[in-house]
């Protein structure tokens, strides 16, 4: 990892409910523990428990995010839409955005652009994912893909400082299968270069996500330029995820 802050993002997709609410005491303590003071975590419950989320998490040292928001900013007629400043408003602090997930559901590079500029005027913290399918690392296209995804959502005038890229290969979300060390290591350098000669900024954040659980987590820690992780099924379980923190801080 880097000496820098490290950052665990958990991404709990379509799962959790208000119950799940109850079961944040755990980390709150955590987050209290003087070796967690280089670490940030944040939690990205659905839509529906934010609110309960942000008030349970409210003293703490734990912020809350989003999974998405919409294109467009401010109030407006689009049914089934959450904008940004619906999640400002309502204390989130992040978003993420580009998932392949949301890819799947039809976001484009050009969407997540939109998103990502109307996620940052309300200075919201946007996290970033990028990553090649199965088909595409085959053929040898992983950092094409990716530069090109990171060319296509980002633009030379945003405040970079509000932006933490997740390297997320499609291939390695739920599978329980991870790309090997060096090739993460790699990647990570790859997209750190492409945003200093790109954009001009030096400090980018990025983390890995895929598949991280409590055994790889070991190994994933050694790569010494990561700023973190996304963690999707792992981070649903409390319990899971304190020792998934602990085994990377301590
Ligand atoms: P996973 O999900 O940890 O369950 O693979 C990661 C993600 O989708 O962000």
């Amino acid at each position: 990892m880097t000496n820098n802050k490290i950052y665990f993002i958990a991404n709990w997709k379509m799962f959790g409910d208000l119950k799940s609410v109850n079961n944040l005491n755990k980390i709150v303590n955590l987050s209290k523990q003087k070796t967690f003071k280089n670490s940030e975590i944040v939690y990205c419950p659905p839509f529906t428990i934010l609110s309960d989320f942000v008030k349970k998490l409210s003293n703490s040292k734990i912020y809350v995010g989003a999974q998405d928001c919409y294109s467009i900013n401010g109030d407006g007629p689009h049914t089934g839409n959450i904008s940004a400043n619906q999640l400002k408003k309502i204390g989130a602090r992040f978003v993420i955005l580009g998932h392949s997930e949301k890819r799947l559901d039809g976001d484009t590079n050009k969407i997540i652009n939109k998103k990502i500029k109307s996620a940052l005027s309300e200075n919201l913290n946007v996290i970033l994912c990028v990553g090649e399918t199965l088909k595409e690392k085959r053929r040898n296209l992983t950092t094409r893909v990716v530069n090109n995804q990171l060319k296509q959502c980002l633009n030379k005038n945003i405040n970079f400082n509000k932006i933490i890229i997740a390297y997320e290969p499609v291939w390695s979300i739920g599978t329980g299968v991870i790309p090997n060390l060096k090739d993460i290591h790699k990647q990570i350098i790859k997209i750190k270069d492409f945003i200093k000669k790109k954009y001009k900024f030096k400090n980018i954040r990025v983390l890995y996500g895929g598949s991280v659980n409590l055994k790889n987590v070991i190994d994933l820690k050694k790569i010494g330029n990561l700023d973190g992780f996304l963690i999707g099924g792992a981070s649903q379980n409390i319990n899971k995820f304190i020792d998934i923190v602990k085994k990377t801080i301590n």
